[in-house]
């Protein structure tokens, strides 16, 4: 548990007024204090209401940030799909997953919002490349065939890492991820079927569907984060019950999970040292290369520079919906303050 207490606050120029002020400031942030210990302690949530410290503030404005510049990147390669989807009906279904992913970044910013930091602060952050998301997005969706990989792995190992935040102690975050699980498990089925459809299909199909296999089963092991040795901060994550489990206990499930999968896609994980051990119940798995993942965090990935410039061009070019929508709403204000407020 953090060490962290709120010592009494000091004032420049301490005047009887502002002195009392202080104490009563102090006394405050103690009771607060107490009551989040044992929120914690008990395993409720915490309310944006509630005193929280400031490491849990900090550390929730930037993994809840983070994930939901993740959702709005991650519409780019699948989104880059939808006019050359083979079927109408693929086009479809790959179009509501995108606009699912849309929607995820939404509930995210929404529940990151409740935390103090508003919503174009964090689009800026996004915009001059300063916030970080999801690396695996940084690699090219080169086929159809990848789009299928794309849902049953990316997506598969996203419910993997999510399910356990729907209990994350935060109350907007852990709700938001119920609603965001629900819809990847569909993702994570409409790639699996991709593949199915692929790899039951022509020898070339099959070949497309294990090339695609083969190119994103790296990458995806690793959208659990380094290491646990290498990973400082997921200590404290759960001491705050943010996080459940460590990264390579996730990383281990959701192998467990995807390999009878591709048994019954009858393709391969690229990964000669993959094998049942009985004495664990699981299955080991071969070292992942981490000085790609960190080039790759480091802004070095196939694709990093092709996704932030797209960001920006959309978002530059979206900028006069913005200000006629906001012209539109302040006009309305004007003529008529009640419908304002209904609507607001
Ligand atoms: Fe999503
Ligand atoms: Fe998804």
């Amino acid at each position: 548990m953090s060490p962290e207490k709120p010592a009494l606050r000091a004032v420049d120029s301490p005047s009887e007024t502002t002195t009392h002020e202080a104490q009563a400031a102090a006394e405050d942030a103690r009771v607060g204090w107490e009551q989040f210990q044992q929120l914690i302690e008990e395993d409720q949530r915490v309310e944006p209401r509630d005193w929280m410290p400031q490491n849990y503030r900090k550390t929730l404005v930037r993994q809840i940030s983070q994930h939901a510049h993740s959702e709005i990147i991650g519409m780019q390669p699948e989104g880059n799909w939808i006019s050359r989807a083979p079927s109408l009906k693929r086009k479809s279904v790959l179009m509501a997953k995108v606009q699912d992913e849309a929607g995820h970044g939404l509930y995210l910013y929404s529940a990151a919002e409740t935390l103090g930091t508003s919503r174009d602060e964090m689009y800026q952050q996004l915009y001059t490349g300063k916030a970080k998301y999801s690396s695996i997005f940084n690699y090219p969706a080169r086929t159809w065939a990848d789009v299928g990989a794309v849902g049953w792995l990316v997506d598969g190992a996203a419910i993997t890492n999510q399910v356990p935040l729907c209990r994350a102690s935060f109350g907007p975050y852990g709700r938001a991820m119920v609603r965001v699980c629900k819809e990847e498990s569909f993702h994570q089925r409409q790639g699996w079927e991709i593949l199915y459809t692929l790899s039951h299909g022509t020898e070339a199909q099959k070949q497309m569907a294990q090339d695609a296999v083969d190119r994103f089963y790296g990458p995806a092991l690793q959208m659990f984060g380094p290491p646990d040795d290498e990973s400082p901060n997921s200590q404290q994550s759960m001491a705050w019950n943010i996080k459940r489990f460590s990264n390579d206990v996730l990383r281990q499930r959701f192998v467990d999970m995807i390999v009878p999968q591709a048994e019954a896609l009858g393709l391969t994980l690229p990964d000669p040292d993959l094998k049942w051990n009985e004495e664990r119940g699981h299955y080991d798995y071969g070292d992942l290369d981490w000085d790609e993942f960190f080039s790759v965090v480091k802004g070095n990935g196939p694709l990093n520079h092709q996704r932030l410039a797209h960001y920006r061009a959309a978002r530059d070019d979206g900028a006069w919906v913005r200000e006629a929508a906001a012209a539109y709403a302040a006009k309305q204000a004007e003529a008529s303050p009640r419908s304002a407020l209904l609507s607001a």
